[in-house]
């Protein structure tokens, strides 16, 4: 099974995906994480051109190649060969945070992404996307307890850019069947219950 999660930054993606990895494990199964962009030698390099602070020159048609660039070597060099070895991917952010930042939240055309991402990825499309949905108020509460040294060049976009990420995240999982919303303000504890319960309600609908 192919895992996606997804949602704005401090969203609580990374504490999910680690509670999940440790679930199934103990269930006995072959779980492999990955977080994008990187996951390869090549993709991680791409991700420091990605991320890095001094690079405020970067135009959004660079972002959107250099981040399906990441994407599509991830693909082909450790998820099909994952999902066809029977491991559960489990994927902190896939192509959808591609049409929600560069699409709704950079303003290219939503069209031209959808085509970048089916070339990226092929049919290698998640089984279930988890969206972890909180408002950039919280965000925003959330991030003030980071130090800004720590935030990357993305991080660092302002306020309106979020608010449009996640409206476009909104739209997505309206018209998505995967996609399945989750109110990320409950406790961790409520969202990782939630989160097997459609895991599991999937696998069973699978059999
Ligand atoms: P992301 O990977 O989406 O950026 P993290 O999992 O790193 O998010 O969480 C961002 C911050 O929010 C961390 O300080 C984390 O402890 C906190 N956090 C995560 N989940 C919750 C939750 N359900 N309620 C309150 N705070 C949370
Ligand atoms: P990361 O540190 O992995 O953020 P997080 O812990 O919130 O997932 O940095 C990834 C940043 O890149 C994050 O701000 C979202 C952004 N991003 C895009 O803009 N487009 C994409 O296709 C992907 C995968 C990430």
């Amino acid at each position: 099974m192919f895992i996606s999660f997804e949602g704005i930054d401090f969203s609580g993606k990374s504490t999910q995906v680690k509670l999940l990895e440790s679930y199934l494990k103990k269930q006995n199964k072959k779980v492999k994480l990955i977080r994008e962009p990187g996951g390869t030698v090549i993709s991680e390099k791409i991700r420091n051109i990605l991320l890095d602070k001094e690079n405020n020159s970067m135009v959004i048609e660079t972002e959107i190649f250099l981040f399906s660039a990441s994407r599509a070597q991830l693909v082909r060099e450790v998820i099909r060969p994952c999902l066809e070895d029977g491991y559960y991917v489990i994927s902190d952010r896939f192509h959808d945070s591609s049409t929600a930042y560069q699409g709704y939240g950079r303003g290219l055309s939503v069209d031209s992404i959808v085509k970048i991402n089916n070339l990226a990825i092929g049919n290698t499309v998640p089984d279930i996307t988890f969206f972890i949905d909180i408002s950039n108020e919280e965000a925003a509460e959330r991030k003030a307890k980071t130090s800004m040294a720590d935030l990357d060049r993305i991080e660092i976009s302002d306020e309106n850019f979020f608010e449009r990420v996640r409206n476009g995240y909104l739209e997505i999982a309206e018209s998505e069947k995967r996609f399945r919303v989750i109110d990320g303000t409950k406790s961790v504890k409520e969202i990782n219950e939630k989160i097997i319960s459609e895991i599991n309600i999937l696998e069973g609908v699978n059999k």
